[in-house]
C-alpha cells in the first residue's frame, strides 16, 4: 500500500461495539464497523478528510442523491492472514474502477491516494472487526454520492465520499438455483452497466424479486435488445464450463461490470491452460449444452460470493439441473487457488495483495 502520508482528522469512539457483537454465523452486510471514513468535495476539491465514530450523519430531504441517485460505489475485502497482517485483495483495481464509474456518473474522481490512506487507516484503526473465523472477511465498501441539497437536475456541486468496513461470512450458504431473464434487462448498450452504480442494482430488485417469489435465487440477465445473450447473474459476472472451455460474456459492449474477481479468475484459469472464451453465449446454446451435458459447470463471481455454484437453471419456464460437480472441477479450484491468495496461504505471483 502507498506509504504517502495525508491529514486525517481522527476522532475515535468511545464506545467500541467489538466485545457486544457475534462474529458467529454473520451475515452479509448487516453489522459495520466502528468506524467510517469521510471526505468532502467542496469548491472543486476533496477536503475535511476524517475518520469519526460510524453512525447516522444529518442529510437534507432536497439531498440530490435521495432524488437522482449521482452515487457510484465499490466492494472490496480485507482479509488477516495466519501472521495475523492484514491483506487486502486488489485495492488498486477497485480504486481505479470506482473512478471509471464515478466518469460515467459525472462524479468527480477520488485520488488514489486519499482512496488508499483513508483505507488503510481505517483498517489499522478497526482491525480487530476482521474476523477470525475460517472463511470470514470484512468488506469494505467504499461510495461517494452526490451532497448538493438541490431539485434540479444537474450534476450535483458538492459530493461526500465514504468508507464502511463490515465482518462478512459466506455470501451465499449453498449453490444457487437461477432464471433466465427474458422481460426486463439489467443494462443496455450506451446504458450505465459497466458502472457500479447504485441506480443499475435499484433497478434489478423488482425483476430478481419476481423470480424469488417463483422460487428462485437469482437472475440470469440477458441483453436488453434481443434477450438471447448470457450477460450477468444477479450481482455478479457469470461463467459456464461447457465441453471443457471456460465461457464468460466480454466486456467490450459496456453492459458488463469489470469484475475484479472475473478478471482474477480469467487469469488463473489461462495459468491452469484452460481454454478461455470471452464471448456472449446464447440461451439456445446454453439450453443445448444442458441437455447434451456438455454444460460441466456454471458459477457466479464476484467480491461478495466470490464463486457462487449454480445448481439449477430455469429458461422459458424449463427447469435443468446441472450435474454433480466432478472431483477436481475448475471452479472448486479456482476458488481455492483464489482463497488460498487472499488469506496469504501461498504466494501471490500477480501482486494482488496489499
Ligand atoms: C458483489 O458481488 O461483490 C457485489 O457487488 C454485491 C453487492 C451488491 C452486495
Amino acid at each position: 500500500m502507498m506509504n504517502k502520508t495525508i491529514p486525517i482528522r481522527i476522532d475515535k469512539t468511545k464506545q467500541s461495539r467489538l466485545e457486544t457483537t457475534n462474529f458467529d454465523n454473520l451475515a452479509f452486510g448487516q453489522i459495520i464497523s466502528d468506524h467510517m471514513f469521510v471526505a468532502e468535495y467542496k469548491d472543486g476539491e476533496w477536503q475535511e478528510l476524517r475518520i469519526e465514530p460510524y453512525g447516522p450523519m444529518q442529510i437534507n430531504p432536497a439531498n440530490a442523491t435521495l432524488h437522482y441517485g449521482q452515487s457510484v460505489f465499490e466492494g472490496l475485502k480485507a482479509y488477516r492472514n495466519e501472521k495475523g497482517e492484514i491483506l487486502v485483495f486488489r485495492g488498486d483495481a477497485n480504486q481505479r474502477r470506482l473512478n471509471e464509474s464515478a466518469r460515467r456518473m459525472c462524479i468527480p474522481e477520488v485520488p488514489e491516494e486519499i482512496f488508499m490512506e483513508g483505507m488503510r487507516k481505517l483498517l489499522e484503526i478497526d482491525k480487530d472487526w476482521i474476523p477470525r473465523q475460517p472463511g470470514c472477511s470484512l468488506y469494505i465498501r467504499p461510495f461517494v454520492f452526490a451532497a448538493d441539497d438541490y431539485l434540479g437536475i444537474r450534476p450535483s456541486n458538492n459530493y461526500k465520499f465514504m468508507i464502511l468496513t463490515s465482518p462478512v461470512g459466506n455470501y451465499y450458504s449453498k449453490p444457487v438455483a437461477v432464471k433466465v431473464e427474458t422481460q426486463y434487462a439489467r443494462a443496455v448498450e450506451g446504458g450505465t452497466g459497466a458502472a457500479k452504480a447504485a441506480g443499475n442494482y435499484a433497478g434489478s430488485l423488482f425483476p430478481a424479486r419476481k423470480a424469488q417469489n417463483e422460487g428462485y435465487d437469482q437472475l440470469l440477465w440477458t441483453d436488453g435488445k434481443t434477450h438471447q445473450y448470457i450477460e450477468e447473474s444477479g450481482t455478479m459476472n457469470v461463467m459456464f464450463v461447457i465441453d471443457g472451455k471456460l465461457i464468460t460474456a466480454p466486456t467490450s459492449t459496456g453492459t458488463i461490470l469489470k469484475g475484479i474477481t472475473r478478471d482474477s479468475v480469467l487469469i488463473l484459469a489461462r495459468e491452469m491452460n484452460m481454454p478461455v472464451e470471452e464471448r456472449f453465449l446464447a440461451v439456445g446454446e446454453l439450453e443445448e449444452a444442458l441437455i447434451s451435458g456438455k454444460l460441466e459447470e456454471a458459477f457466479g463471481t464476484g467480491t461478495a460470493a466470490t464463486v457462487a455454484f449454480i445448481r439449477l437453471i430455469n429458461i422459458h419456464g424449463k427447469d435443468y439441473v446441472l450435474p454433480e460437480k466432478a472431483d477436481g472441477a475448475f471452479s472448486t479450484r479456482v476458488l481455492t487457488q483464489l482463497d488460498d491468495i487472499k488469506y496469504g496461504r501461498i504466494k501471490d505471483e500477480y501482486g494482488w495483495i496489499m
